[in-house]
């Protein structure tokens, strides 16, 4: 797993002598240095004394919402699952396989504990049996970092061993759709589940389940720590709260930027260094391919859930990626719908009929409107999950905002 960029005998050598060597990687806060720093506290004294009710209330508090990109209140999910007879499991999504999201993989590289005491910290919450974190096979030297990091807290007595099960996923978006990846984590393929009923109730061996992201876990720790007002004392534009937007594309400075969740998506590219010189900004993708595209003419819309629903999009996991007059809406479209035919499970006809026919469709120098509106509606309407329900949102957001281009 471990790769070596124009390796030199020291290099090798150097490599060999630290444990966690990876030319990558940026140095992490390691268990010793976490606990040296308070970390782990928190959970004690929940575990010792603590009221889960209270807990859930702080995070509802908060604000804090579903960090994978559907925004559902966090608290909430508690709730529910714990008004479901156990025995309870908890999962981590950390399949992160929204293409431009790699937020998860920051946070992860740099401060695993703030992640696993907040999974801890849910897991209490909802009395769950066990721990089951789905990674992303992509991230290797975070999968040999949190190995090392669990068996530290198994080792400190935090957890006994075996209560956290890390599983690798195996490079199939469909995996990071939570009930695919419930599936996969049970042994089976990768095919999402009709709902109801939530996963909450029926998750992973039909057992309530309590599904969380990465990130969203990393702000369970800090709003435990440091009180609610972390989140909701920031505010921008009318919203509330932070978001850690991944950014790429034609920027200076690409990267993970956290900033208010009330920006706009010109505070972002200048969060990013500005544009690249010789570019000019035309256009965006909000929020991965999900999401499609905007035009840059849509520049004063704080980049916030809910807040894009009026353009007929979504922030979802805020993996931002800024175009400019070097690129073409239509290309990027058609490439985000070659993804979703790629990754479509092939559970349902709408979804994998329905990508490799615009795929097709949208190769024509001039589009076919009419029947690429009416595969978008049938996509839309009849698909089992969101894969296929978000699929036709490049088509219609490029149909109405690029009309020249196609
Ligand atoms: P969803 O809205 O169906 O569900 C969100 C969460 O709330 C789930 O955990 C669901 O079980 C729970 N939930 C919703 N209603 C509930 C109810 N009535 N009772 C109990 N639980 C309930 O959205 P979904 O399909 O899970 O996620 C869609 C989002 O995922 C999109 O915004 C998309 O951008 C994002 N996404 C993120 C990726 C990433 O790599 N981070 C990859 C692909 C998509
Ligand atoms: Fe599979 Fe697509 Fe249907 Fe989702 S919408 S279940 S990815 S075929």
């Amino acid at each position: 797993h471990h790769h070596i960029d124009h390796a030199t005998p020291e290099k090798v050598e150097a490599a060999i002598k630290a444990e966690h060597f990876h030319p990558h990687m940026p140095d992490h806060q390691s268990f010793d240095a976490y606990v040296a720093d308070g970390g782990y506290e928190t959970l004690k004294a929940l575990r010792e004394t603590g009221d889960p009710e209270a807990v859930q209330d702080k995070v509802l508090e908060s604000g804090l919402r579903g960090l994978g990109g559907a925004g559902f209140p966090s608290g909430r999910k508690w709730s529910f699952v714990r008004a479901a007879e156990g025995p309870r499991y908890l999962a981590v999504n950390g399949d992160e396989g929204e293409p431009g999201t790699f937020k998860d993989r920051y946070y992860l590289e740099r401060a695993p504990h703030l992640f696993l005491e907040g999974m801890l910290i849910a897991a209490w919450a909802v009395d769950a049996a066990k721990c089951f974190i789905y990674m992303r096979d992509e991230y290797p030297a975070v999968l040999h970092l949190l190995r090392d990091e669990i068996t530290a807290l198994e080792q400190a007595g935090l957890v006994a061993e075996g209560y956290i099960d890390l599983r690798r996923g195996a490079g199939a978006y469909i995996c990071g759709e939570e009930s695919a990846m419930i599936e996969s984590i049970e042994g089976k393929r990768g095919l999402p589940r009709h709902r109801p009923p939530y996963v909450a109730q029926v998750g992973i061996f039909n057992r309530p389940t309590l599904v969380h992201n990465i990130e969203t876990l990393h702000w369970v720790t800090r709003v435990c720590r440091e009180g609610p007002e972390v989140l909701n004392s920031v505010e921008k534009n009318g919203r509330k709260g932070l978001r850690s937007y991944s950014i790429s594309g034609r920027v200076k400075a690409p990267g993970v930027h956290l900033l208010p969740a009330g920006s706009t998506i010109m505070d972002l590219i200048e969060a990013a260094g500005g544009m690249l010189d010789g570019h000019t900004f035309t256009a965006y993708q909000p929020g991965g391919p999900s999401a499609g595209l905007l035009p840059a003419s849509i520049n004063d819309v704080p980049m916030d859930f809910d807040t894009l629903q009026e353009h007929g999009t979504f922030i979802g996991s805020a993996a931002i990626v800024i175009l400019s007059d070097k690129d073409k809406a239509r290309d990027a479209a058609l490439n985000m719908l070659r993804f979703f035919e790629d990754e479509s499970c092939g559970q349902c006809t709408p979804c994998r009929v329905g990508c490799e026919k615009a795929v097709k469709l949208m190769q024509a120098d001039k589009w076919d409107r009419e029947l690429l509106t009416d595969l978008c509606d049938a996509m839309g309407d009849a698909s089992i999950c969101g894969l296929g329900q978000a699929a036709p949102n490049p088509i219609r957001l490029t149909m109405k905002h690029f009309p020249d281009e196609v």
